[in-house]
């Protein structure tokens, strides 16, 4: 019986592994540069560190979470998002009282039980970034901009910022009576999932993509119309350093994150590229967070990116990925015949790698025919073979693979500078 992979769950296969590693490091090199450091951490926490963080009602807690008792009884989960855990180490290794502003990235797979569909996977993974310590709105303008950034470093057009304020612990509840008194009056017209969200979760409801759900919300009360002074005066201030920088939004009250530790600036960066999970990015502030799991009273901000569905959009902006078989740069194969081929061979294929070239060779030495079809599957520039005539005289028959061109090369002088053109 063959074995699958588990439902919502990909393998990555190369040539797409390498674009990943390249996007990978686009982000790591334009990160370093803001002074973001990376951490990493478990894959499993404590259950409960979900709960209390993201909130009991949220769907990510309540019906999404991989969790399991380990072999003694202890509840555990497999992340589903990176803030929770980053905000527990911070705290743990005595940062937020040393280093209370830091910065950090992150990369990784987070796990949630979504019903998987285009863009929706059950194992998915984030490029993160969390900074602590700073309440300025101009570090919000700042983390937002160099995520715009990322996307136009990648090639990306069309990747939209979406913002909105979620109000602070003084102005939100306020805004939540009247938006639930709201709620309430239309409860018979909405969907039965936003019946439930009118008890538990009420904002929800604006993330409803029911389509007589969203046009009845359109007439909802509207955050930005609740916001106290501060809130207001700080939102301004993010879009002041927005303009700033030069980086594009749009203001929507409709963005209201599906994790309950938000306040104040949240954000969503959205493409109309990828149908339905139409979300490559989301964060925004959560000030109270670091003082809830038990740290200093300390600000924090920060975003998550979906690599999936920002993979998508990147292969999409480049046509396929490369295929094995487009020539590669620095790459040679090594077909020896013979005993003695396969022994000379083997030592050259290491001498070649120690100089930085990529090497392939054929271990069988039986055949040069399909010895040249591997060389020109894993797309070498050239062909190194050692036959019997080529042994006698202690010299490499080196093929360009592209022309068709050979010459002869003495053994004991072959050197990656024998491939030159
Ligand atoms: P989030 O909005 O839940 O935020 O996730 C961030 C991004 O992860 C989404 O915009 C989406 O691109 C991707 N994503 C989420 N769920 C899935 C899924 N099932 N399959 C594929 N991609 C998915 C957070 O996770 C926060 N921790 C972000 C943050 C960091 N806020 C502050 N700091």
């Amino acid at each position: 019986m063959t074995s699958h992979a588990i439902k919502g769950m990909k393998d990555l296969f190369p040539p797409e592994s390498a674009l990943w590693v390249e996007v990978e490091s686009v982000a790591r090199e334009l990160f370093g540069r803001y002074a973001y450091e990376e951490i990493r951490t478990p894959l499993v926490e404590d259950k409960a560190l979900f709960a209390r963080t993201l909130g009991e009602a949220t769907a990510v807690v309540e019906k999404e979470m991989y969790d399991f008792q380990d072999k003694k009884g202890k509840w555990i989960a497999l992340r589903p998002e990176g803030t929770a855990g980053v905000v527990r180490a911070f705290i743990e290794k005595g940062l937020a009282v040393s280093e209370p502003t830091s910065r950090f990235f992150y990369f990784g797979p987070m796990f949630r039980y979504e019903q998987p569909q285009q863009g929706r996977y059950r194992q998915f993974h984030q490029i993160g970034v969390e900074v602590f310590g700073l309440t300025s709105p101009l570090v919000d303008a700042e983390v937002i901009h160099m995520a715009d950034l990322f996307f136009k470093k990648l090639g990306l057009e069309g990747v939209m910022l979406e913002l909105n304020s979620l109000g602070c612990p003084l102005c939100r509840p306020k805004f939540l009576a009247v938006f639930t008194e709201f709620l309430k009056k239309v409860e018979s017209s909405l969907c039965e999932e936003c019946h439930r969200r009118t008890k538990q979760n009420p904002l929800r409801a604006l993330d409803c993509k029911n389509e007589g759900c969203l046009r009845i919300t359109a007439e909802a009360p509207s955050i930005q119309d609740h916001l106290c002074d501060a809130c207001e005066q700080q939102f301004d201030h993010v879009l002041e350093g927005l303009g700033a920088l030069g980086t594009s939004y749009r203001i929507n009250a409709r963005i209201v994150r599906g994790l309950d530790y938000y306040l104040r600036t949240t954000f969503e960066f959205t493409t109309t590229e990828l149908g339905a999970q139409n979300a490559i990015a989301g964060g925004g502030r959560y000030d109270g967070l670091v003082h809830l799991l038990g740290g200093p009273n300390i600000a924090g901000f920060g975003f998550a990116i979906g690599m999936e569905r920002l993979m998508e959009l990147v292969i999409k902006k480049r046509g396929e990925v490369q295929t094995a078989g487009a020539p590669r740069p620095h790459s040679v194969f090594i077909a020896p015949l013979g005993e003695k081929g396969l022994r000379e061979g083997f030592k050259l294929a290491q001498k070649l790698r120690d100089q930085g070239l990529v090497v392939g060779m054929d271990y069988e030495g039986k055949s040069l025919k399909s010895a040249m079809r591997r060389a020109d599957r894993i797309g070498a520039s050239h062909t190194l073979i050692l036959g019997e005539d080529e042994l006698k005289k202690s010299v490499v028959l080196v093929k360009e693979m592209a022309g068709g061109a050979q010459k002869e090369v003495p053994l004991a002088k072959i050197s990656k500078e024998s491939f030159k053109a």
